[in-house]
């Protein structure tokens, strides 16, 4: 197991990976704009050459990254695989200087927000409407610990 910088040659399994894991549409270009604006903050987890698991980011300013998708494979979610992308990305964050992450979560996604709560993200605020289908919501942030 493995987890490295995504590069432009995994974008046809990342993106499907993307389209079957979660419920918003994206593009393929989407996916390279987040690599572009934050080479870094693009990650990837491989098995065997196979990529199991994804996590893109952006940097807000040089305070604060956001966390703008994080997804497991299904068949290979509940092991752990999501933590561990979360784990690299603070490291990376904290690298950087950088004191908070933050993310949005659906907030019908209760299984989701408790895997956040569980990693030390606390529901900061709520924003209604935020997805396409007309759901609300909940912004999730974590203080970086100085010594991570
Ligand atoms: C949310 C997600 C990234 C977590 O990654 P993971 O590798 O499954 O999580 P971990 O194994 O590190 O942690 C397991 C915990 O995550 C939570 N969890 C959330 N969705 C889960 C799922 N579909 N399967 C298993 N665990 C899930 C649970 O709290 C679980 O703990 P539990 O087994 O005691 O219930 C992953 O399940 C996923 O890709 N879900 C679909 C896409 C998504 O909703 N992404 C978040 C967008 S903000």
């Amino acid at each position: 197991m493995n987890v490295r910088e995504f590069c432009p040659a995994d974008l046809v399994e990342v993106f499907a990976l993307v389209e079957r894991t979660f419920t918003e549409r994206y593009y393929p270009q989407s996916l390279m704009d987040l690599h572009r604006s934050w080479p870094e903050g693009f990650m990837v987890i491989e098995d065997e050459g196979r990529i199991l698991g994804m996590i893109a980011g952006i940097m807000i300013n040089h305070l604060q990254a956001r966390v703008m998708l994080l997804g497991v494979r299904q068949g290979y979610q509940g092991r752990g695989l999501g933590s561990l992308l979360m784990e690299h990305f603070e490291a990376l964050c904290h690298q950087e200087g950088m004191m908070m992450v933050s993310l949005e979560v659906r907030a019908t996604s209760t299984r989701v927000i408790d895997f956040y709560w569980r990693i030390g993200y606390q529901v900061m605020d709520v924003i209604p409407c935020y997805y396409q289908n007309g759901d609300g919501a909940y912004v999730m942030k974590r203080m970086l610990q100085l010594n991570i």
